[in-house]
């Protein structure tokens, strides 16, 4: 009987020993990745959310699933989103796992990182250096310790947004943030670019608010938001921050050719609807769509879940 139980005891720690050096899963190479029509799509990205990195190195490994998967699968995506919540507790050697993993991947040309309200809700002049020093290094760009900028590729424009101040759960964005969003959309759709606008918090009224989270909105400064963002063209608002896996709200249109996507959270459990982890989209940009196709990256699956929302 103690031998039984010292060894179910020992099998235990192995397998999270394992666990947490990612020696037991990695994504199966069956279900590649594959583009619907890659002579024609003009950009390719994926977009997770919410992976809530801590000292463990467990949620760190999935992260580079994503990497593994995308080499695996041998397709060529311009770059990777993640929508904030990049750390679960804002803690130094929470960002340093994370950002280890991102500077040693070789998976993507480009990694886009905005800051949570988990990034900035604790000491948050040191970690807005640090989110935005890892801005600054993997786009080499100059963001001036600003928590915001926006990044122009061949096929469309991200503009990524973020807290200036301190917040528990919701943001702050300034006068200027805002006017430099209304800016870079009027510069995106003067060249005719759709824009791909990167918020961790959704705006007010979305996807199931204020219904399945009272206080889960941007804040305050959500309507000019939604006013700048319908006063353009081709714009989608990418948010996280719910921990909603895909259900029929998790899309929305805001006015014509302006949607929003809520992204499932990555490492932790989603609350609504597809309660599978590890997941995100793959974004294919044409001509006159953008299609969303949801792929398990730790499994190396593609998953059942796939829109497609009208450019005008
Ligand atoms: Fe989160």
């Amino acid at each position: 009987m103690l031998i039984a139980t010292v060894a179910k005891k020992l099998l235990a720690l192995l397998l999270s020993l394992f666990l947490s050096l990612g020696i037991i899963t990695g994504p199966s190479t069956a279900d590649p990745i594959v583009l619907k029509d890659e002579e024609n799509v003009e950009l390719a990205f994926a977009a997770i959310s919410d992976i809530h990195v801590n000292a463990d190195s467990f949620r760190a490994n999935r992260v580079s699933n994503v990497f593994t998967d995308v080499k695996n699968s041998g397709v060529d995506l311009d770059a990777l989103v993640i929508a904030g919540d990049l750390t679960d507790n804002g803690l130094g050697c929470e960002f340093k796992a994370l950002f280890d993993v991102l500077d040693n991947q070789d998976a993507f040309d480009k990694v886009l990182i905005a800051s949570g309200n988990h990034d900035a809700r604790n000491f948050y002049e040191k970690n807005n250096k640090l989110i935005t020093d890892e801005m600054n290094k993997l786009l080499d760009i100059d963001t001036e310790g600003k928590p915001y900028y926006s990044y122009k590729m061949d096929g469309g424009v991200f503009i990524v947004l973020g807290t200036e101040k301190q917040e528990f759960e919701r943001a702050y964005l300034s006068d200027t943030q805002l006017q430099f969003l209304d800016e870079e959309l009027t510069k995106a759709q003067a060249e005719d670019l759709p824009a791909f606008v990167i918020c961790h918090q959704p705006l007010k009224n979305t996807h199931g608010l204020p219904d399945v989270w009272k206080t889960g909105d941007l804040g305050d400064q959500s309507e000019q938001v939604r006013e700048i963002l319908t006063s353009h063209e081709n714009v989608i608002f990418i948010n996280g921050h719910l921990h909603d896996g895909y259900y029929e709200k998790s899309v929305c249109e805001l006015s014509e050719g302006v949607y929003s996507v809520n992204l499932p959270t990555y490492t932790k459990d989603n609350d609504f609807g597809g309660i599978e982890k590890y997941v995100g989209y793959i974004v294919e940009v044409y001509d006159d769509e953008v299609t969303f196709s949801m792929r398990n990256f730790a499994k190396g699956e593609n998953v059942d879940v796939t829109f497609s929302l009208d450019l005008v």
